[in-house]
């Protein structure tokens, strides 16, 4: 015998010794990873395997555990349930003890409901356990994007600001030009954490001024590099050199000297207009009122009701 034989040959009667005295030919089978979306459902899947010698068997105790949790989440012992804490309970909805999926539910998944769990499972032919794991995960909101300042144009420059939450795990922002080339390494990204152990994310993309395209892109990306959403910018052109002139943020602005001219130009004539009028009627009334005078000191008496009504009339 070389030493791969022996090793082989001692390796196997570990194992049967092991099977025989622990499970009976009794075992529970877990999915090894489960995944849970943040605040939902989650399930973690196992269910008792026997062979064929061992038909009619029945679970006298099942015990679920988590890893540094020190009380049982859910035990079923002799016919009823003995522990249970809010928020467990088993995945089959009238589960008996003849029922050979002991798999686990947790309603409104937290992120710490994360890690490794522990089933155990005693029958009436030996006692078997299993570990299995839960990963959380949650979606990252639609990511918005605003400009500062509020205005801004493609010669100006400014900051996009890029925001998505409630993601978890950890995920990243990135940004691309028209061309879709990347532009992440331009950008700082700030990462939060929420009470709940969400991530919140946020990402400052900096645009020198007169090096600006007319168009950008966030994504967020979740922890294994999928892309989740993303969101556009649109910078405005913004022709004017001083770039005080620009066009609403989010659209293409009209080439402003277009519009802005003509405006000008009918808005000076209508103000002048209005002056030459106001000064005339001013004129017209002062020369009325001296004239109301006139009349006054003439027609001492008698005359005021007359005199009255022509000053209110010229008033009016
Ligand atoms: C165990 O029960 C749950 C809940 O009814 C179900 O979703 C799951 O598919 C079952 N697993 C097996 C292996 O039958
Ligand atoms: C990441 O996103 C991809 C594509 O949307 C998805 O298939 C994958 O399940 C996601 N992974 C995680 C851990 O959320």
């Amino acid at each position: 015998m070389n030493m791969a034989s022996i090793g082989i040959f001692i390796f196997t009667v570990i194992y049967i010794t092991a099977g025989n005295a622990n499970t009976g030919f009794v075992n529970v089978q877990c999915k090894t990873e489960n995944v849970g979306q943040y605040g939902q459902l989650s399930l973690l899947e196992c269910t008792v395997k026997t062979s064929q010698e061992a038909t009619d068997l029945e679970i006298r105790t099942v015990s679920w555990k988590k890893e540094g949790v020190d009380e049982p989440l859910l035990v079923f012992h002799q016919g009823e349930l003995t522990k249970k804490q809010p928020g467990y309970s088993f995945a089959e909805p009238s589960w008996n003890s003849r029922n050979m999926n002991v798999s686990l539910h947790i309603t409104n998944t937290a992120v710490e409901a994360q890690g490794v769990y522990t089933c155990t499972v005693v029958t009436d032919r030996g006692f078997t356990t299993s570990e299995t794991s839960l990963k959380v995960t949650a979606k990252y909101s639609k990511p918005t994007i605003i400009s500062e300042p509020e205005k801004i144009t493609q010669s100006t420059g400014g900051t996009l600001v890029c925001n998505s939450v409630g993601g978890y795990p950890k995920g990243q922002i990135r940004w691309f030009g028209e061309l879709n080339e990347e532009w992440t390494k331009s950008a700082e990204m700030e990462v939060k954490q929420t009470k709940s152990g969400l991530f919140d994310l946020l990402s400052r993309l900096t645009l020198l001024q007169g090096s600006t395209y007319s168009k950008y892109k966030c994504a967020v990306f979740n922890t294994s590099g999928g892309k989740e959403d993303e969101a556009m910018f649109e910078v405005p052109e913004g022709r004017d050199a001083s770039g005080r002139l620009g066009g609403e943020p989010g659209k293409p602005s009209a080439p402003v000297s277009t519009i802005v001219a003509p405006v000008v130009v009918i808005g000076s004539l209508i103000v002048g207009l209005l002056v030459v009028m106001v000064i005339l009627h001013k004129r017209r009334s002062r020369r009325d009122r001296r004239e109301v005078r006139t009349f006054e000191s003439e027609a001492e008496e008698g005359g005021h009701q007359e005199m009255d009504k022509e000053y209110q009339d010229t008033l009016a």
